[in-house]
């Protein structure tokens, strides 16, 4: 089972978003993919409790279930939304169970500052130094040809991590969401943009 861990300690920097849809996109490829809210505001698990029965089906995996064994479990991905302020005991936590990790940033300098001693921590870690754990960078509602992406990526390039790719701020996002839905799941002519943005992580997560 590969288990992927989505995080940053910052709020609002797009982690439910990157798990549902990544979640989706995977259950979209006929892959048994399984869903862990490690926030209490279970956002994830809200999102998947309003999925339509018809669609590609996303397991949840509850944290009761998860605390027991979530490696044993028979999903082919495990995908993690963690908490704003995760850290200590929780990351550690979170970390011996992903051996990748992807970080939404939105380029704004409240949210890069936030999210910079993050990222050292990780880059402590012994599992990261030993390219055990990887980490992915997505830049989150950015435009890629922006001033605003340009500093992001100087800010990153200091830490050595690849930004994976630029999900563009749209609508398509919130609306899908509140339908439980992810972009996967919709026709090709509202998401087939957005979709094109999406196939680096797709690509990255299924390196080895
Ligand atoms: N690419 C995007 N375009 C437009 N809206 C977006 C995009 N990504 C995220 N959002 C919106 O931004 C808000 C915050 O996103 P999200 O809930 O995914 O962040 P989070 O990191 O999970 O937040 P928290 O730290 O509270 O768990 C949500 O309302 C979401 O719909
Ligand atoms: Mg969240």
């Amino acid at each position: 089972m590969k288990a992927i861990l989505i995080a940053n300690p910052k709020g609002g920097s797009g982690k439910t978003t990157l798990a549902t849809n990544l979640a989706g996109a995977l259950a979209a490829r006929k892959q048994k993919v399984s869903l862990w809210d490690l926030d209490r505001q279970h956002s994830s698990r809200n999102w998947l409790a309003i999925r339509p029965a018809e669609r590609p089906v996303i397991h949840s995996l509850d944290a009761k279930d998860g605390d027991e064994s979530p490696t044993s479990h028979s999903s082919n991905w495990l995908i993690l939304d963690s908490a704003a302020g995760l850290h200590g005991k929780n990351l550690a936590h979170a970390l011996k169970i992903a051996h990748k990790i992807i970080i939404p940033v939105q380029p704004s300098v409240f949210d890069m500052a936030a999210t910079s001693t993050f990222l050292q921590t990780l880059l402590e870690e012994k599992a990261v130094r030993k390219h055990k754990t990887f980490i992915g960078i997505v830049g989150m509602r950015v435009n890629p040809r922006t001033r605003a992406a340009a500093t992001l990526e100087a800010f990153l390039a200091q830490f050595k991590l690849p930004v994976l790719t630029y999900l563009r701020d749209t609508q398509i996002y919130v609306n899908a969401a509140f339908n439980g839905l992810s972009l996967f799941d919709l026709p090709e002519y509202l998401s087939g943009k957005d979709l094109e943005q999406w196939q680096p992580i797709l690509d990255w997560v299924d390196e080895d």
